[in-house]
């Protein structure tokens, strides 16, 4: 199953690359199809240190205030062997391999989009990890939700941030203390996970633990609390395995969450979405694939439109974005066919 997943991150990369990120764009459906997971909460509760837990590496920009200012969708490979990198869509064939590097160029790219500004763009980051060390995932982060403008900020932004969180999670999946919105556009509470963060800095007692327990609020899915580093810990390096280890402990040694230590942390996290994830793509083949071929009709007009010879710019690209429907979707027959022949795992 991890090939499906694998698929549709191909798909998100091809949709990114053709400028559509579910706005107005050649193949606006394709891209709201496609599942992924995105974080929402209150500004600084640890959503981007929730992401990088995840994935078990170091590489977002965190900390106090507004530092995540674009979407920044990214996806995770898993590879069996060789060293890991990361790579960005807007900076193709460069391979990172320095993870503090990849941050900076986050922060850049932010930057360049923005300005050096408070401001935010919903235009979203690319970023692929590669890595022995990840499940199949794709995770979007996202400007935290905010009450009021800071000096810098447009007068419009605490309405813009709600927006664009909105635009990613009514495609899918929100994970995230934010309620009140994940309510609104997950109903059933079945696409909604929720995580619990800075569990370390909460009192201890009957608070934490009703809500790690479903009492406070129900969800679907189980709740799960993490403890993610501290800015101090940040500040002094405190490395990813280390903070894991630490949590681990965490858990298992406190009288409060003990009973619940199985089911703790960021490593459960990641195997719980990684799951659900496959469950969701699964369930979609169908619909996908009568998208992928839609895309390609609607596709196949225009450029008849265009007549022929096509000029090299316009259909050059066309041709190309042909292309690219078609090989996904003869693998997608492929890939059916063999969950077909595969049978329910
Ligand atoms: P975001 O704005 O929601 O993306 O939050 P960040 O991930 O940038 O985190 C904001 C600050 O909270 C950073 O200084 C983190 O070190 C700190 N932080 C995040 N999670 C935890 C946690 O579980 N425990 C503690 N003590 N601090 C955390
Ligand atoms: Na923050
Ligand atoms: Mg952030």
């Amino acid at each position: 199953m991890e090939n499906l997943i694998t698929l549709v991150n191909n798909i998100q990369r091809a949709c990114t690359a053709l400028g559509d990120h579910g706005e107005e764009s050649a193949l606006p459906t394709l891209w709201d199809s496609l599942p992924a997971i995105a974080v929402v909460g209150g500004q600084s509760s640890g959503k981007s240190s929730v992401l990088e837990s995840v994935v078990g590496k170091d590489f977002l920009p965190r900390g106090a205030g507004i530092v995540t200012r674009r979407p920044l969708v990214l996806q995770l490979h898993r590879i069996d062997d060789g060293k890991e990198y990361a790579e960005f869509m807007h900076l193709p064939k460069k391979r990172f391999t320095d993870f503090a590097a990849v941050r900076q160029e986050i922060s850049d790219e932010t930057d360049r989009e923005t300005g050096r500004s408070k401001q935010i763009s919903s235009v979203p980051i690319h970023l692929s990890i590669f890595s022995p060390n990840v499940v199949n995932l794709t995770l979007i982060d996202l400007p935290g939700l905010t009450k009021v403008a800071i000096e810098g900020q447009s007068e419009t932004i605490v309405q813009d941030i709600e927006s664009m969180v909105r635009s990613f999670i009514e495609k899918d999946l929100a994970t995230s203390d934010a309620i009140k919105i994940a309510r609104e556009v997950d109903p059933k509470g079945d696409r909604t996970f929720g995580v619990l963060t800075k569990i370390d800095l909460m009192d201890k007692g009957t608070n934490a633990v009703d809500i790690l327990e479903g009492k406070s609020y129900k969800l679907q899915f189980p709740w799960v609390g993490v403890v993610n580093r501290s800015q101090a810990d940040i500040n002094k390096s405190v490395d990813m395995i280390a903070a894991r280890r630490r949590e681990r402990e965490y858990f298992q040694s406190s009288p409060e969450y003990s009973h619940l230590a199985h089911r703790m942390g960021s490593e459960h996290l990641g195997k719980m979405l990684s799951k659900h994830l496959e469950t969701v793509i699964k369930s979609r083949i169908p619909g996908l694939q009568s998208l992928i071929n839609k895309t390609i009709i609607e596709l196949e007009g225009e450029l008849t439109k265009l007549g022929k010879p096509i000029a090299a710019d316009a259909g050059g690209k066309l041709y190309t974005t042909m292309e690219i429907c078609r090989a996904f979707d003869q693998n997608f027959k492929e890939h059916l066919d063999g969950v077909r022949a595969g049978g329910e795992k």
